[in-house]
């Protein structure tokens, strides 16, 4: 429990800086589990200046991130494409080959075997090494909504409405908010070698709390990250205000 957002981004930042540089000095590849939205924000921003001013490089990470909107153009402004260019990739030496976003493009036909194919490219590329993670009001980890199975693969989902609510600021009005997503599954999280979930405020105390102090149920996804020994919340005192 950190007492604000920032300083707990910057250790987050740091871990993350380490396992590439050490990988780096090996010449081994980092893979990374990427999140999007407000939480992982200054994760990434203080990666940024790493890169810029400190020479932590890129190039040998691969990166595959949660989830995507469905349907969403990539270059739609909402696209997690979009977040992701605006705040890691465009400002890094990150081969844009080895950035891995589902595709919100897709004809529903196609998605099955497309997201057979992005679980069989992060198990290719050896695993993720690191996993973060932001948690949503329903306890969604990715968009692993309420009813989530967990040994769930990536897949097409529907978005709880409180998940839609929450995002419609961005899209300006919830109707225009989509009601599916593709996204990495509980399983597929679960295999990483490291997770690491964030929450930052009182919006996301109550959650936290379920998630940490409640049994394990499909109700609060979240809760089965009780399940693993690999895995670090990393919270401010706002989100630690309603644990006992
Ligand atoms: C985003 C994702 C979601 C968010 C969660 C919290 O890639 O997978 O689970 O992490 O909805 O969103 P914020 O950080 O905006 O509160």
């Amino acid at each position: 429990i950190y007492p604000g957002q920032l300083a707990a981004s910057i250790q987050v930042a740091h871990r993350i800086a380490k396992v590439i540089s050490d990988n780096n000095l090996e010449g081994r590849n980092t893979v990374l589990g990427l999140a999007t939205g407000a939480t992982p924000m200054a994760v990434y921003s203080e990666l940024v200046r790493l890169y810029q001013q400190d020479g932590l490089s890129f190039k040998q990470v691969i990166t595959f991130n949660l989830d995507e909107y469905y349907p969403m153009l990539p270059d739609a402004a909402q696209s997690y494409v979009a977040y992701m260019n605006q705040h890691l990739f465009d400002h890094v030496d990150i081969d844009h080959n080895n950035i891995h976003i589902p595709d919100g493009t897709l004809n529903e036909d196609d998605i099955p075997a497309y997201c057979l194919a992005y679980e069989k490219k992060v198990s290719e590329y050896g695993g993720l090494d690191i996993q973060l993670l932001g948690i949503g009001r329903t306890g969604h980890i990715g968009f692993n909504e309420p009813g989530s199975a967990p040994n769930s693969g990536t897949r097409l989902v529907t978005l709880a409405d409180l998940t839609r609510s929450d995002a419609s600021p961005d899209f300006g009005g919830k109707e225009n908010v989509p009601v599916k997503a593709i996204t990495m599954g509980i399983g597929t999280v679960f295999k990483a070698k490291e997770i690491i979930l964030m929450a930052w405020g009182q919006k996301k105390a109550s959650i936290i709390k379920k998630a940490v102090e409640e049994g394990i149920s499909a109700n609060v996804p979240a809760t089965y990250l009780q399940l693993s020994d690999k895995v670090q919340f990393i919270i401010d005192t706002d989100a630690a205000s309603k644990l006992t």
